[in-house]
């Protein structure tokens, strides 16, 4: 039985897949995978091991003689789920192993925005320090600030915990309680999205929830692109509305609106959040036990419902 993985993982999980006696073919480029490359050779594939750049629609689950579809992240909005579950095709993703990775990503977006560090690193290197000055460079106070966090799942939980060890006051907005969403936007100093992608949380961070936000507060995005409104945020961002932004997920990825390229109180990263090497591990393992399964007649570990 053939598996087709659309981008290089981490070797173990790929030697995984060989060892449980199953033929693998990687495409083998560090650029995702043309969408007709992957309808040509997922003919006489078994499983798909797919990236959350790939569109696995019903079309690309026609192609092949497909079983499962293994996703290398934890995000299926990728997936049409309704087609999969016609089809009887299994879909699996990552839960759990990319929460610390990704939290911790927030965080490092979270410090790096409230204190400025791109500004102050060009202002050093481009030759502009003089000397310590009691009004250089300030930041926000993470102590006694408030953290919104859009989505309590295990990763916004994550990053709660780590706030709380900053002294931050934390409120959520989630499906299953807390604030409203308006009460959480005018209170927060940081807003953090941890939601999945949806219907509902497209464009959830839209003009109006932005003109909501303070002054003086910061949006981070470690969760996906199209939650928020990107050329809105840029108008935001450009006219003062909000003080800064950190996003690792944009809109259309690999394009950034060029709007946002041009606010310097933003910093932007090619969606890093799960990007470690224990993490990176673990994901290919776990895609690949859950592969072996569908294709060995059990149930996966990591089975995702429609
Ligand atoms: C996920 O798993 O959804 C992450 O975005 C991958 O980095």
């Amino acid at each position: 039985m053939r598996v087709l993985i659309t981008q290089i993982i981490d070797s173990s999980g790929i030697a995984q897949l060989k060892a449980a006696g199953l033929e693998v073919d990687v495409w083998p480029e560090s650029t995702p995978m043309p969408r007709e490359q992957l309808l040509t050779r997922l003919a006489g594939c078994a499983g798909l091991l797919s990236m959350l750049n790939d569109t696995v629609d019903g079309a690309v689950m026609d192609a092949g003689p497909l079983r499962v579809v293994a996703n290398h992240a934890v995000g299926v909005d990728n997936i049409d789920l309704v087609a999969a579950g016609e089809r009887g095709v299994t879909v699996t993703n990552t839960p759990g192993v990319l929460t610390d990775a990704t939290a911790d990503l927030t965080f490092a977006l979270l410090l790096a925005v409230s204190r400025r560090l791109p500004e102050a690193e060009a202002y050093l290197r481009g030759g502009r320090f003089r000397g310590w000055q009691p009004t250089l460079l300030r930041g926000m106070d993470l102590r006694g600030a408030t953290l919104g966090i859009v989505g309590l799942g295990r990763i916004g939980k994550a990053v709660a915990h780590r706030a709380r060890a900053f002294g931050m006051e934390i409120i959520h907005s989630s499906r299953s309680g807390g604030v409203s969403l308006d009460e959480l936007l005018s209170r927060s100093d940081v807003v953090s999205l941890h939601c999945p992608l949806t219907p509902k949380t497209r464009h959830l961070i839209d003009a109006s929830a932005l003109r909501r936000m303070k002054r003086t507060a910061i949006l981070i995005n470690t969760a996906r692109g199209p939650v928020v409104d990107e050329a809105a945020l840029a108008q935001a961002l450009s006219q003062g509305l909000i003080a800064g932004a950190g996003l690792d997920v944009f809109e259309a990825e690999p394009e950034v609106d060029p709007a946002l390229l041009r606010c310097p109180n933003a910093i932007l990263l090619p969606h890093l959040g799960s990007a470690t090497y224990g993490t990176r591990e673990r994901m290919g393992q776990m895609v690949a036990a859950d592969i072996i399964a569908v294709l060995h007649g059990q149930t996966p570990n990591h089975l995702v419902s429609p």
